[in-house]
Protein backbone atom coordinates (compact mmCIF):
# COMPACT_ATOMS: atom_id res chain seq x y z
CA UNK A 1 0.00 0.00 0.00
CA UNK A 2 0.99 3.48 -0.74
CA UNK A 3 2.88 4.87 2.61
CA UNK A 4 0.95 8.60 2.25
CA UNK A 5 -2.20 6.10 1.80
CA UNK A 6 -1.72 4.45 5.11
CA UNK A 7 -0.84 7.48 7.01
CA UNK A 8 -3.97 9.13 6.24
CA UNK A 9 -5.88 5.64 6.69
CA UNK A 10 -3.77 5.73 10.03
CA UNK A 11 -4.72 9.17 10.76
CA UNK A 12 -8.36 8.54 10.58
CA UNK A 13 -8.43 5.50 12.88
CA UNK A 14 -6.58 7.60 15.56
CA UNK A 15 -9.11 10.23 14.96
CA UNK A 16 -12.26 8.15 15.37
CA UNK A 17 -11.43 6.12 18.15
CA UNK A 18 -13.83 7.53 21.00
CA UNK A 19 -12.32 5.44 24.15
CA UNK A 20 -8.74 4.19 25.25
CA UNK A 21 -9.80 0.32 24.57
CA UNK A 22 -10.55 1.40 20.52
CA UNK A 23 -7.26 3.57 21.02
CA UNK A 24 -5.68 0.76 21.66
CA UNK A 25 -6.68 -1.76 19.08
CA UNK A 26 -6.01 1.08 16.18
CA UNK A 27 -2.95 0.92 17.16
CA UNK A 28 -2.35 -2.84 17.09
CA UNK A 29 -3.93 -2.86 13.77
CA UNK A 30 -0.80 -0.36 12.93
CA UNK A 31 2.02 -1.14 14.75
CA UNK A 32 1.24 -4.17 16.85
CA UNK A 33 2.94 -7.38 15.98
CA UNK A 34 1.61 -7.97 12.68
CA UNK A 35 -0.10 -3.94 11.94
CA UNK A 36 0.39 -2.42 8.62
CA UNK A 37 3.00 -0.25 9.36
CA UNK A 38 5.15 -2.98 11.23
CA UNK A 39 4.83 -5.12 8.35
CA UNK A 40 5.97 -2.38 6.29
CA UNK A 41 8.76 -2.30 8.26
CA UNK A 42 9.70 -6.10 8.48
CA UNK A 43 9.11 -6.13 4.49
CA UNK A 44 12.20 -3.35 4.30
CA UNK A 45 15.34 -6.07 4.28
CA UNK A 46 13.82 -7.78 1.29
CA UNK A 47 13.96 -4.35 -0.96
CA UNK A 48 16.86 -3.22 -3.29
CA UNK A 49 19.37 -0.77 -1.45
CA UNK A 50 17.94 1.99 -3.26
CA UNK A 51 14.73 1.76 -2.77
CA UNK A 52 15.26 0.01 0.81
CA UNK A 53 16.83 3.91 0.97
CA UNK A 54 14.03 6.14 0.20
CA UNK A 55 11.14 3.25 1.72
CA UNK A 56 13.07 2.87 4.61
CA UNK A 57 13.29 6.83 5.44
CA UNK A 58 9.48 6.68 4.90
CA UNK A 59 8.06 4.13 6.30
CA UNK A 60 10.13 5.00 9.78
CA UNK A 61 8.71 8.81 9.68
CA UNK A 62 5.51 7.38 9.49
CA UNK A 63 5.84 4.95 12.39
CA UNK A 64 7.17 8.37 14.36
CA UNK A 65 4.24 10.12 12.69
CA UNK A 66 2.22 7.41 13.93
CA UNK A 67 3.55 7.05 17.52
CA UNK A 68 3.39 10.73 18.11
CA UNK A 69 -0.43 11.03 16.68
CA UNK A 70 -1.30 7.80 18.98
CA UNK A 71 0.61 9.51 22.26
CA UNK A 72 -1.71 12.88 21.47
CA UNK A 73 -4.90 10.72 21.06
CA UNK A 74 -4.50 9.00 23.92
CA UNK A 75 -3.59 12.16 26.20
CA UNK A 76 -6.47 14.04 24.53
CA UNK A 77 -8.82 10.75 25.57
CA UNK A 78 -7.66 10.49 28.87
CA UNK A 79 -8.34 14.42 29.72
CA UNK A 80 -12.14 13.52 28.19
CA UNK A 81 -12.57 10.56 30.18
CA UNK A 82 -11.67 12.51 33.09
CA UNK A 83 -13.69 14.90 32.59
CA UNK A 84 -16.80 12.42 32.21
CA UNK A 85 -15.96 10.77 35.02
CA UNK A 86 -16.22 14.57 37.26
CA UNK A 87 -18.93 15.24 35.02
CA UNK A 88 -20.85 11.87 36.70
CA UNK A 89 -19.43 12.83 40.11
CA UNK A 90 -20.39 16.52 40.60
CA UNK A 91 -22.21 17.16 43.12
CA UNK A 92 -25.93 19.22 42.11
CA UNK A 93 -26.34 21.41 44.84
CA UNK A 94 -29.39 22.71 42.99
CA UNK A 95 -30.55 19.21 43.25
CA UNK A 96 -33.47 18.20 45.91
CA UNK A 97 -31.90 16.78 49.43
CA UNK A 98 -32.79 13.13 51.03
CA UNK A 99 -35.67 14.14 53.83
CA UNK A 100 -34.06 12.80 56.95
CA UNK A 101 -36.69 11.31 59.50
CA UNK A 102 -35.63 13.78 62.60
CA UNK A 103 -37.29 13.85 65.87
CA UNK A 104 -39.30 16.87 66.93
CA UNK A 105 -40.95 18.19 69.87
CA UNK A 106 -44.18 16.74 71.32
CA UNK A 107 -47.50 19.07 70.37
CA UNK A 108 -47.81 19.74 74.14
CA UNK A 109 -44.37 21.18 74.17
CA UNK A 110 -45.11 22.84 70.97
CA UNK A 111 -48.49 24.57 72.62
CA UNK A 112 -46.64 25.29 75.80
CA UNK A 113 -44.14 27.48 74.00
CA UNK A 114 -46.34 29.22 71.76
CA UNK A 115 -47.99 29.89 74.70
CA UNK A 116 -45.17 31.26 76.48
CA UNK A 117 -44.17 33.41 73.62
CA UNK A 118 -47.08 35.03 73.61
CA UNK A 119 -47.39 36.00 76.71
CA UNK A 120 -43.37 36.74 76.96
CA UNK A 121 -44.32 39.49 74.29
CA UNK A 122 -46.89 41.22 76.36
CA UNK A 123 -44.26 41.43 79.31
CA UNK A 124 -44.75 38.66 80.90
CA UNK A 125 -41.81 36.49 82.61
CA UNK A 126 -42.19 32.62 82.58
CA UNK A 127 -41.51 31.10 86.10
CA UNK A 128 -41.61 27.16 87.37
CA UNK A 129 -42.25 25.37 90.60
CA UNK A 130 -41.99 22.52 91.97
CA UNK A 131 -44.31 19.26 91.03
CA UNK A 132 -43.82 18.16 94.91
CA UNK A 133 -45.28 20.78 96.84
CA UNK A 134 -46.72 21.87 100.43
CA UNK A 135 -50.46 21.92 101.25
CA UNK A 136 -49.45 25.25 102.51
CA UNK A 137 -49.02 26.69 99.50
CA UNK A 138 -51.00 24.28 97.25
CA UNK A 139 -54.00 25.56 99.74
CA UNK A 140 -53.57 27.70 102.59
CA UNK A 141 -51.28 30.39 101.14
CA UNK A 142 -54.11 30.31 98.53
CA UNK A 143 -56.86 31.11 100.84
CA UNK A 144 -58.10 27.71 101.52
CA UNK A 145 -57.58 26.52 104.62
CA UNK A 146 -57.64 22.76 105.76
CA UNK A 147 -60.63 22.74 106.61
CA UNK A 148 -62.22 24.73 103.81
CA UNK A 149 -65.13 22.68 101.62
CA UNK A 150 -63.55 24.59 98.64
CA UNK A 151 -60.12 21.89 99.09
CA UNK A 152 -63.12 18.94 97.64
CA UNK A 153 -62.08 20.88 94.02
CA UNK A 154 -59.14 19.33 94.00
CA UNK A 155 -58.96 15.19 94.15
CA UNK A 156 -55.26 15.46 95.69
CA UNK A 157 -52.65 12.87 95.56
CA UNK A 158 -50.85 13.13 99.09
CA UNK A 159 -47.25 11.91 99.81
CA UNK A 160 -46.23 9.98 102.67
CA UNK A 161 -44.59 12.25 104.99
CA UNK A 162 -41.39 10.81 106.63
CA UNK A 163 -41.11 10.54 109.94
CA UNK A 164 -39.42 14.15 112.02
CA UNK A 165 -38.78 15.04 107.92
CA UNK A 166 -36.25 17.55 107.87
CA UNK A 167 -38.18 18.87 104.91
CA UNK A 168 -41.25 19.74 106.73
CA UNK A 169 -42.00 22.98 105.79
CA UNK A 170 -44.46 25.18 107.69
CA UNK A 171 -45.80 21.95 109.61
CA UNK A 172 -47.02 21.41 106.01
CA UNK A 173 -48.15 18.09 104.41
CA UNK A 174 -47.07 17.06 101.09
CA UNK A 175 -48.45 16.23 97.70
CA UNK A 176 -48.16 16.47 93.99
CA UNK A 177 -49.11 20.14 93.09
CA UNK A 178 -53.17 19.96 91.68
CA UNK A 179 -52.48 23.23 89.85
CA UNK A 180 -50.14 25.47 89.05
CA UNK A 181 -51.56 28.46 91.67
CA UNK A 182 -49.01 27.69 94.45
CA UNK A 183 -46.26 29.62 92.29
CA UNK A 184 -47.99 32.25 92.19
CA UNK A 185 -47.68 32.20 96.19
CA UNK A 186 -43.99 31.24 95.60
CA UNK A 187 -43.20 33.97 93.56
CA UNK A 188 -44.93 37.02 95.80
CA UNK A 189 -43.35 36.22 98.38
CA UNK A 190 -40.07 36.71 96.72
CA UNK A 191 -40.65 39.35 94.26
CA UNK A 192 -42.42 43.20 94.68
CA UNK A 193 -44.93 44.05 92.38
CA UNK A 194 -45.68 45.55 89.83
CA UNK A 195 -45.17 42.11 87.87
CA UNK A 196 -46.60 39.91 84.86
CA UNK A 197 -45.90 35.69 85.08
CA UNK A 198 -46.45 33.21 83.39
CA UNK A 199 -45.96 29.18 85.25
CA UNK A 200 -46.22 25.97 82.91
CA UNK A 201 -46.26 22.78 84.27
CA UNK A 202 -47.12 19.72 84.96
CA UNK A 203 -49.88 18.93 87.70
CA UNK A 204 -52.06 15.88 89.36
CA UNK A 205 -55.45 15.03 90.19
CA UNK A 206 -56.91 11.74 91.76
CA UNK A 207 -59.23 10.97 89.11
CA UNK A 208 -60.57 8.60 87.04
CA UNK A 209 -59.34 8.53 83.43
CA UNK A 210 -61.62 8.99 79.93
CA UNK A 211 -60.97 11.31 76.92
CA UNK A 212 -61.01 14.53 78.74
CA UNK A 213 -59.42 13.66 82.50
CA UNK A 214 -56.14 12.38 82.62
CA UNK A 215 -54.49 12.06 86.61
CA UNK A 216 -51.95 14.33 85.19
CA UNK A 217 -52.00 17.40 82.77
CA UNK A 218 -50.17 20.60 82.09
CA UNK A 219 -51.57 23.76 82.99
CA UNK A 220 -50.26 27.62 81.95
CA UNK A 221 -50.79 29.63 85.42
CA UNK A 222 -50.82 33.97 84.94
CA UNK A 223 -50.35 36.48 87.74
CA UNK A 224 -50.52 40.58 87.07
CA UNK A 225 -50.18 42.46 89.54
CA UNK A 226 -50.02 46.62 89.67
CA UNK A 227 -51.54 49.35 90.81
CA UNK A 228 -55.43 49.91 89.29
CA UNK A 229 -54.93 46.40 87.52
CA UNK A 230 -58.80 45.83 86.19
CA UNK A 231 -60.91 42.99 84.54
CA UNK A 232 -60.45 45.15 81.45
CA UNK A 233 -56.74 44.52 81.78
CA UNK A 234 -57.32 40.82 81.76
CA UNK A 235 -59.57 40.70 79.07
CA UNK A 236 -57.61 42.67 76.57
CA UNK A 237 -54.66 40.15 77.76
CA UNK A 238 -56.56 37.21 76.99
CA UNK A 239 -58.38 37.64 74.00
CA UNK A 240 -55.03 39.01 72.45
CA UNK A 241 -53.80 35.68 73.45
CA UNK A 242 -56.18 33.97 71.52
CA UNK A 243 -56.39 35.78 68.96
CA UNK A 244 -52.42 34.84 68.43
CA UNK A 245 -52.36 31.41 70.10
CA UNK A 246 -55.34 30.59 67.19
CA UNK A 247 -54.58 32.97 64.40
CA UNK A 248 -58.08 33.84 63.86
CA UNK A 249 -60.52 36.54 65.09
CA UNK A 250 -62.02 35.30 68.78
CA UNK A 251 -65.00 36.93 71.06
CA UNK A 252 -64.81 35.89 75.07
CA UNK A 253 -67.08 36.07 77.61
CA UNK A 254 -66.83 35.75 81.46
CA UNK A 255 -69.24 34.01 83.42
CA UNK A 256 -69.47 34.05 87.17
CA UNK A 257 -67.88 31.14 88.83
CA UNK A 258 -66.03 30.50 92.42
CA UNK A 259 -62.40 30.00 93.31
CA UNK A 260 -60.98 30.67 96.80
CA UNK A 261 -57.66 32.77 95.89
CA UNK A 262 -59.66 35.30 93.31
CA UNK A 263 -62.46 37.65 94.09
CA UNK A 264 -64.64 37.69 91.83
CA UNK A 265 -63.84 34.31 90.13
CA UNK A 266 -64.76 34.11 86.47
CA UNK A 267 -64.79 30.73 83.80
CA UNK A 268 -63.90 32.15 80.74
CA UNK A 269 -65.72 31.41 77.47
CA UNK A 270 -64.54 31.52 73.56
CA UNK A 271 -65.71 30.80 70.23
CA UNK A 272 -64.73 31.70 66.65
CA UNK A 273 -67.51 33.75 64.97
CA UNK A 274 -71.01 32.53 65.98
CA UNK A 275 -69.90 29.22 67.20
CA UNK A 276 -70.70 27.19 70.12
CA UNK A 277 -69.16 28.94 73.52
CA UNK A 278 -65.85 26.82 74.84
CA UNK A 279 -64.96 26.71 78.27
CA UNK A 280 -61.20 28.04 78.84
CA UNK A 281 -60.48 28.55 82.09
CA UNK A 282 -60.23 30.00 85.16
CA UNK A 283 -59.53 33.32 86.66
CA UNK A 284 -60.35 36.17 88.45
CA UNK A 285 -59.22 38.98 90.61
CA UNK A 286 -56.26 37.95 93.11
CA UNK A 287 -58.45 37.87 96.59
CA UNK A 288 -57.01 40.14 99.41
CA UNK A 289 -56.23 37.27 101.15
CA UNK A 290 -53.42 35.97 99.01
CA UNK A 291 -51.88 39.33 99.04
CA UNK A 292 -51.94 39.73 102.73
CA UNK A 293 -50.15 36.19 103.20
CA UNK A 294 -47.46 36.98 100.47
CA UNK A 295 -46.78 39.93 102.69
CA UNK A 296 -48.37 42.83 100.20
CA UNK A 297 -50.84 45.72 101.61
CA UNK A 298 -53.66 44.76 99.84
CA UNK A 299 -55.36 48.28 99.79
CA UNK A 300 -51.92 49.25 97.45
CA UNK A 301 -52.03 46.82 94.74
CA UNK A 302 -54.70 44.86 92.61
CA UNK A 303 -54.22 41.87 90.17
CA UNK A 304 -55.59 39.02 88.03
CA UNK A 305 -54.85 35.37 87.57
CA UNK A 306 -55.65 32.76 85.44
CA UNK A 307 -55.48 29.23 84.80
CA UNK A 308 -55.46 27.08 81.80
CA UNK A 309 -55.52 23.88 80.57
CA UNK A 310 -52.27 23.24 77.79
CA UNK A 311 -53.77 20.20 77.22
CA UNK A 312 -57.12 21.77 76.19
CA UNK A 313 -55.76 23.93 74.59
CA UNK A 314 -53.90 21.96 72.27
CA UNK A 315 -56.36 19.18 71.38
CA UNK A 316 -58.42 22.04 70.33
CA UNK A 317 -55.56 23.61 68.06
CA UNK A 318 -55.02 19.85 66.66
CA UNK A 319 -58.76 18.61 66.58
CA UNK A 320 -57.41 16.06 68.97
CA UNK A 321 -60.09 13.57 70.90
CA UNK A 322 -58.75 12.08 73.43
CA UNK A 323 -56.55 13.54 75.66
CA UNK A 324 -54.68 10.06 75.81
CA UNK A 325 -52.91 10.35 72.83
CA UNK A 326 -51.02 13.04 74.35
CA UNK A 327 -49.34 10.69 76.47
CA UNK A 328 -49.29 7.67 74.70
CA UNK A 329 -46.03 7.66 73.25
CA UNK A 330 -47.56 6.37 69.54
CA UNK A 331 -44.98 7.65 66.64
CA UNK A 332 -47.95 7.08 64.45
CA UNK A 333 -50.19 9.36 66.30
CA UNK A 334 -46.62 12.04 67.42
CA UNK A 335 -45.27 11.71 63.54
CA UNK A 336 -48.31 13.84 62.46
CA UNK A 337 -47.18 17.76 64.35
N1 LIG B 1 -56.06 26.76 89.77
C1 LIG B 1 -57.37 26.62 89.15
C2 LIG B 1 -57.61 25.16 88.82
O1 LIG B 1 -56.70 24.46 88.55
C3 LIG B 1 -57.47 27.46 87.91
C4 LIG B 1 -57.43 28.91 88.26
C5 LIG B 1 -58.60 29.60 88.49
C6 LIG B 1 -56.23 29.56 88.35
C7 LIG B 1 -58.60 30.91 88.82
C8 LIG B 1 -56.21 30.91 88.71
C9 LIG B 1 -57.41 31.58 88.94
O2 LIG B 1 -55.08 31.58 88.83
O3 LIG B 1 -57.40 32.89 89.25
O4 LIG B 1 -58.73 24.73 88.84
Amino acid sequence: MDIQELKNKAKEALKTASNLEELQSAYKAYLGKKGEVTLILRSLAELKPALRKTKGKEANELRDFFKDAFKQRSKELRRLQSQKQKNRERIDVTAPGKRLQEGHLHPLTQVQRKAQEIFQAMGFVVVQGPEIETEWYNFDALNIPADHPARDMWNTFWLKQPENSKFEIRNSKFLLRTHTSPVQARYMETHQPPLRIVVPGRVFRYEAIDAHHLFNFYQLEGLMVGKNISVGNFKAVIQEFYRQFFEKPVSIRLRPSYFPFTEPSFEIDMRFGKSDWLEMMGAGMVHPNVFKTAGYIPRQWTGFAFGMGLDRLCMMKYKIPDIRLLYSGDLKFLQQF
